[in-house]
C-alpha cells in the first residue's frame, strides 16, 4: 500500500478500520500524519502501544471512531481493508467527499465501478 501510494512527509492519510495499526504505522515511518479510525477499544489500545514503542506518537493517531460519520474531504491519502459488503457504499462516500488529487488505497478488494490508477499484489490504487 506504501509503495503504491508513494507518500510524502506530512500528507494527511486516513486508515479506515486500523485493526492492529500495521498500515498506520507504515506510513507514520514515512512521516505522513496518519489517523487510524478503529472501533474496537482493545485493538485501538494494541496499536497504541506500538506507536508509542516505534516513537511514532508524533504522527500515527487512533480514534475510536466510526469511519462512516466521518468526512474525508481533508485527506491525501485514504487506506482500507474493507469488508466486500461496504464497497459500493464506500466507493459512493469517497466520490462524494474527497478532493481532487487524492488516493485512495484497497486492500485485496476493488471497487465495483471506479477504474483503478494501478494495482499491484492485491492492492488497488484510485486517484480522485
Ligand atoms: C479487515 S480488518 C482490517 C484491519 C487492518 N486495517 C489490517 O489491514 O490488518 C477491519 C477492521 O475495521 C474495523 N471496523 C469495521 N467497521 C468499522 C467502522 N465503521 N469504523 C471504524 N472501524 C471499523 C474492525 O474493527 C476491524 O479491526
Amino acid at each position: 500500500m506504501v509503495e503504491l501510494a508513494n507518500p510524502k512527509p506530512n500528507e494527511k492519510v486516513a486508515d479506515l478500520g486500523s485493526g492492529d495499526g500495521r498500515i498506520s504505522i507504515e506510513f507514520g515511518k514515512k512521516k505522513c500524519i496518519v489517523r487510524g479510525f478503529e472501533l474496537d477499544l482493545n485493538l485501538k489500545k494494541n496499536c497504541e502501544e506500538k506507536i508509542k514503542q516505534l516513537n511514532l506518537e508524533n504522527f500515527v493517531t487512533i480514534s475510536q471512531e466510526d469511519f462512516w460519520t466521518v468526512d474525508f474531504c481533508d485527506f491525501d491519502i485514504i487506506a482500507i481493508y474493507p469488508m466486500p459488503d461496504i464497497i459500493d457504499a464506500l466507493e459512493k462516500k469517497l466520490h462524494k467527499e474527497c478532493k481532487s488529487g487524492t488516493r485512495i488505497l484497497l486492500n485485496y478488494y476493488s471497487f465495483t465501478n471506479w477504474k483503478e490508477t494501478k494495482q499491484k499484489d492485491h492492492v488497488f490504487l484510485y486517484t480522485i
